[in-house]
């Protein structure tokens, strides 16, 4: 699914409209400081509607005017998010094919031994966005009715529960695991292109429960579609006050957050990377931004934090923390 993200202003539309024209018949090398001179794909490893998809929409409006183009979201599902990284790892480094990617890109080596690109040799990181919270959610009619009555019932249960998550490297998947290894049980996973889908599944009652940003269930724990047990951060949210965190409710051992950040193949000059950069951040002080974010539970990152250099440290020092822990587990995607 593809949707396209203009700029407001009408008569850069038409200029956009016809370098759109010229760069189509002519394909080919980019000079940094025409850049960007077409439109920019911004591929999402999980499908449409779900919480990596949201991420992307909310922050490609604010790019898009920043950078003066036009900007095309792609829903690229697949294998936790390797099949979206991968292509964006091998498409031309000229700045017009970016992925938005979240914790996934830090699990994935442990998970996928065979993996066809290295996250930190493979790509240029552009900038942190958010760090989004998770919630354990269930659908509505589930029986257990507090993060307590879950465990006990999940215990007593374990051959009958589903748990929904988005796939071998997806964060549901990793929350999941947590709560597995923290009520020692092995349930039956359902997996989906993203947690968008599987959310519709369990308002529909087709799974039991999941693990899943905020950013995807705030407004189904607030209407009532969705059971809300817990939030998997040290404090309580502003925006589900009532949610009590996981260690308050008994799972402090299920603790993670999801950041999310921007990547170019590694070859991308330093000065397209360095647009994209600064027009992220700008993107992240757009008040309609911050708004939207915190209506859904999560807030931009710190402004420091929206530098290649802080993103790497961020790979770097997930990688280091994730890949001992996977592999302790056994856990393979392949
Ligand atoms: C998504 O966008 O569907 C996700 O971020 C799923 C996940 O990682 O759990």
């Amino acid at each position: 699914m593809s949707h396209i993200y203009r700029r407001r202003a009408a008569g850069a539309l038409v200029a956009s409209a016809a370098l759109l024209t010229t760069a189509a018949c002519g394909g080919g090398t980019e000079d940094a400081a025409d850049y960007p001179s077409e439109e920019i794909t911004f591929v999402v490893p999980f499908a449409a509607g779900g919480p990596t998809d949201t991420v992307t929409r909310l922050i490609a409006e604010p790019m898009s005017e920043e950078l003066g183009q036009q900007i095309v979201v792609q829903n690229v599902e697949g294998a936790g998010g390797t099949v979206a990284a991968g292509q964006v790892a091998d498409a031309e480094a000229e700045g017009y094919e970016v992925l938005i990617h979240h914790i996934g890109m830090s699990t994935a080596p442990a998970l996928y031994p065979d993996l066809a690109y290295a996250p930190l040799e493979d790509f240029k990181t552009v900038g942190l966005i958010t760090d989004v919270p998770m919630t354990i959610v269930a659908r509505s009619d589930f029986e257990p009715e507090t993060l307590e009555d879950l465990v006990t019932y999940v215990s007593d249960n374990a051959d009958t529960v589903t748990l929904a998550n988005a796939g071998i490297g997806a964060a549901s998947q990793l929350c999941g695991l947590l709560i597995e290894s923290a009520i020692d049980v092995d349930l039956t996973e359902v997996p989906y292109d993203g947690t968008g889908p599987a959310l519709t599944d369990l308002v529909g009652g087709q799974v039991d429960f999941m693990c899943d940003q905020t950013t995807n269930t705030t407004g189904q724990i607030q209407s009532g579609e969705i059971k809300g047990y817990a939030v998997t951060t040290p404090e309580r949210i502003d925006a589900l006050p009532d949610l009590p965190t996981t260690a308050e409710a008994g799972l402090a051992d299920v603790e993670v957050g999801v950041w999310h950040g921007i990547y170019v193949p590694a070859d991308t000059p330093d000065a397209i990377v360095q647009k994209l950069t600064d027009a992220l951040a700008v993107a992240l002080e757009d008040q309609g931004v911050i708004d939207e974010m915190a209506k859904l539970g999560t807030s931009p990152v710190p402004a420091d934090q929206v530098t290649p250099e802080a993103h790497t440290a961020k790979l770097e020092e997930q990688i280091d923390l994730w890949t001992p822990i996977i592999e302790d587990a056994g856990v393979t995607g392949e």
